[in-house]
C-alpha cells in the first residue's frame, strides 16, 4: 500500500467530520506508527513509499480513533509545550498553545528575582510548572493538582524533567503547601474557567478533556476565587500573581482580584488580541 494514498484518503474522511488540521493530523499518525517525524512522512510519500499490512493495519486503528474526534494528543500520548515533550491522555488536560504565553509571563517575572519560589496551581501534566523549573535557574517550583486520574501523568512528566527544583502535591489548590505562607514570589495558575453551562463545541474538548479541568461553576469563576484566596495566603508582600482566563472574563477577573486586595492589576492579551491572562501584586 502506498503511504501517500492512506495519508490522502484519511485527510479527506477527516474533513467530512470536521476537523480544521486533517493533513497534518493524517501525517503525523502516521508518522507516530512508522516512527517519522512530519517531514519524514512527506518525504516517503513524495518517494512513492509502500508500508507493509501491518504497518497500515496500526495506523487504520489510530484513524478511526482521530475520526472519533479523539484529539490527536491522546492518540500519540505527547503534547509538545515550550521546549517539553509532555505525556498525556485520557484524564489529564492537553497543555494549549495559549497558556505558554502564560507560562512567559511568570518567566518574565521570576527571571527578575534571585532565587524565587513559584507555586502553579492546578498543574494537570506539569506543563507551566516544568517550564518554569526547566527555563528559570535557580528557582524552586511547587504544583499542585487534585485529580487522581491527571497526577498519574502529571508524576510521569515530574520524574521526565523535574530535578530536585520542582514538587508536586496531590491535593486541593485551597489548602496547598501551608509551610510556604507568605514565603512565595509568583504563583500562576489556569484553572477551571468556562461556565457549566457553556459547553464546548468541539467535540475533542467536550467529549476528552476531563470536565474537572474545563468548568468552573455557573459563571466559570468558582475555581478562580480560590486561585485568589490561595494566592493572597502564599503570596509575601509585593509577590506577583499571573492567571489564565477565557477570552470574555478580563474585567470580572480583573475585579476579583482588585476586590481581594491586589493591586497593579493588568490585563495581558494573546497574539490574537484577546484579553487571556492578568497579572497582579499582592
Ligand atoms: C485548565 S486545567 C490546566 C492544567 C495545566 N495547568 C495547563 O495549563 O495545561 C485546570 C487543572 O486544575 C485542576 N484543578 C481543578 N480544580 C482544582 C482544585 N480545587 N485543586 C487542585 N487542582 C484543581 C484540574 O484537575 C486541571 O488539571
Amino acid at each position: 500500500m502506498l503511504l501517500g494514498d492512506i495519508i490522502g484518503h484519511a485527510a479527506k474522511q477527516f474533513e467530512k467530520v470536521g476537523i480544521d488540521s486533517a493533513v497534518a493530523d493524517a501525517e503525523l499518525l502516521a508518522g507516530h506508527v512508522l516512527g517519522l517525524s512530519r517531514g519524514g512522512v512527506q518525504a516517503a510519500c513524495i518517494s512513492g513509499v509502500e508500508i507493509s499490512t501491518e504497518e497500515a493495519d496500526q495506523i487504520f486503528i489510530n484513524y478511526g480513533r482521530r475520526q472519533a474526534r479523539e484529539p490527536l494528543q491522546h492518540i500519540t500520548g505527547v503534547a509538545y509545550f515550550r521546549n517539553l515533550e509532555l505525556n498525556v491522555g485520557s484524564g489529564v488536560f492537553i497543555p494549549r498553545p495559549e497558556t505558554e504565553f502564560v507560562a512567559q509571563l511568570a518567566i518574565n517575572e521570576l527571571l527578575e528575582l534571585d532565587s524565587p519560589i513559584a507555586v502553579d496551581l492546578g498543574t494537570g501534566s506539569g506543563a507551566i510548572a516544568l517550564a518554569m523549573a526547566t527555563e528559570v535557574a535557580g528557582c524552586k517550583v511547587f504544583a499542585v493538582e487534585k485529580s487522581p486520574e491527571a497526577l498519574v501523568y502529571t508524576q510521569k512528566n515530574f520524574e521526565k524533567y523535574a530535578g530536585s527544583n520542582a514538587q508536586l502535591a496531590d491535593g486541593d489548590l485551597s489548602n496547598c503547601f501551608p509551610e510556604l505562607n507568605e514565603k512565595v514570589s509568583l504563583v500562576v495558575s489556569n484553572p477551571p474557567y468556562i461556565p457549566e453551562q457553556a459547553i464546548p463545541r468541539d467535540p475533542e474538548v467536550r467529549l476528552f478533556d476531563p470536565a474537572q479541568a474545563l468548568y468552573g461553576g455557573a459563571d466559570g469563576m468558582s475555581v478562580m476565587h480560590k486561585v485568589s484566596a490561595t494566592a493572597r495566603r502564599l503570596l509575601v508582600p509585593g509577590g506577583r500573581l499571573v492567571v489564565e482566563h477565557a477570552d470574555s472574563q478580563g474585567l470580572q477577573v480583573c475585579q476579583l482580584l482588585l476586590a481581594d486586595g491586589f493591586s497593579q492589576v493588568q490585563s495581558h492579551q494573546d497574539l490574537t488580541g484577546r484579553d487571556r491572562a492578568v497579572t497582579a501584586t499582592k
